[in-house]
């Protein structure tokens, strides 16, 4: 009863979704997601594996399914994954713009070429696909887009600032768009995640620190978690699924030009910090914490 009351407000069984990077990590959660809502699903990937896993299972779950093995960041193959989806489906009604990421490392030791991808791996390719989809989105009377940001856009995002540049430029591309194609009834939201554990995710740090974090104890990542997320976990990618499904659904249907924070309260947290040892929150380490990290040489 409950489901068919929020189904009938969704509705959005038998639309048709892109997904870019919809094979594995967050995509995959947001493919399935969908596909078990009903939606029809073009996806692409650039790991054929994960591709042909999540559209086998999206299949089971009773949906058309795309799917397509396409380095999202080449333009040409984005535009022949696009060319199949016009030839597969007769529309599109819904786009999720997954595929984004970063290495950590120091401005300054970047180069022009690492900055030119990754502005097109985080910015340049959504423009891409979004300038595809829109025509056949107003040809449907209407449709939604959600493209991927990240909580790094929304601070000073130390050795992640290309990445965070670009990410902050797509959110005020997608609100400047809402405005644009808000008459048309096209909605475009930005959803903004914190760390949530996926490949990409352990990918952005260095061999030598995912080996150190992965020597910590459960005990020590609980602690850790606890400090910095005020929810005492990390957002898993299924919570950034609804995240997306409630954002393409007619649940939001006035909703757009905006960011959804999807990270267990680190958003608002902005620095405040629960140290342990019964300090509480500050932003700055105090008392027993601060004498821990930094033990005086005559204590
Ligand atoms: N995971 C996190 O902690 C986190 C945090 C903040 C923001 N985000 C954002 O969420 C999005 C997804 O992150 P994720 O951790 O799931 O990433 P991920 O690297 O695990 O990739 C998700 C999917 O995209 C595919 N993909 C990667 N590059 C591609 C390309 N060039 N062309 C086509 N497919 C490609 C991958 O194969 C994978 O299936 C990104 O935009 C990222 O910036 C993630």
């Amino acid at each position: 009863m409950t489901q068919a009351f929020l189904d009938g407000r969704a509705r959005l069984q038998g639309r048709v979704a892109v997904v870019v990077g919809g094979g594995g990590g967050i995509g995959r959660a947001v493919s399935l997601g969908l596909a078990g809502a009903g939606v029809n699903l073009a996806i692409c990937d650039i790991d054929g594996t994960a591709l042909a896993a999540t559209a086998a299972e999206a299949r089971e779950l009773g949906v058309a399914v795309l799917a397509m093995e396409t380095d999202a960041t080449v333009t040409a193959a984005l535009a022949s994954f696009y060319d199949e989806v016009g030839r597969t489906f007769d529309g599109i009604d819904i786009l999720v713009n997954v595929v984004g990421g970063v290495k950590r490392g120091r401005f300054m030791d970047s180069t022009p070429e690492a900055w030119q991808a990754d502005i097109h791996r985080n910015y340049v390719y959504v423009l891409e696909s979004i300038h595809r989809v829109v025509p056949s989105m107003i040809r449907r009377g209407g449709g939604s887009i959600v493209n991927f940001t990240t909580i790094e856009a929304h601070r000073g995002a130390a050795t992640f600032a290309v990445y965070a540049g670009a990410k902050a430029a797509l959110t005020n591309f997608t609100r400047s768009l809402a405005v644009e194609l808000g008459s048309q009834n096209i909605r475009i939201n930005t959803l903004a995640s914190d760390s949530t554990p996926t490949a990409g995710n352990m990918n952005a740090i260095s061999a030598e620190l995912r080996e150190e974090a992965m020597a910590a104890t459960p005990e020590q990542h609980l602690g850790g978690r606890r400090m910095y997320i005020p929810m005492g976990r990390a957002a898993s990618v299924d919570d950034l699924a609804n995240g997306v499904l409630f954002l393409v659904s007619d649940l939001a249907a006035s909703i757009t030009g905006t960011t959804l924070h999807i990270d267990a309260g680190t958003h608002a947290a902005s620095g405040f910090i629960d140290w342990p040892n019964g300090v509480g929150h500050l932003p700055a380490p105090l008392g027993k914490p601060l004498s821990r990290l930094f033990p005086s040489a005559d204590a």
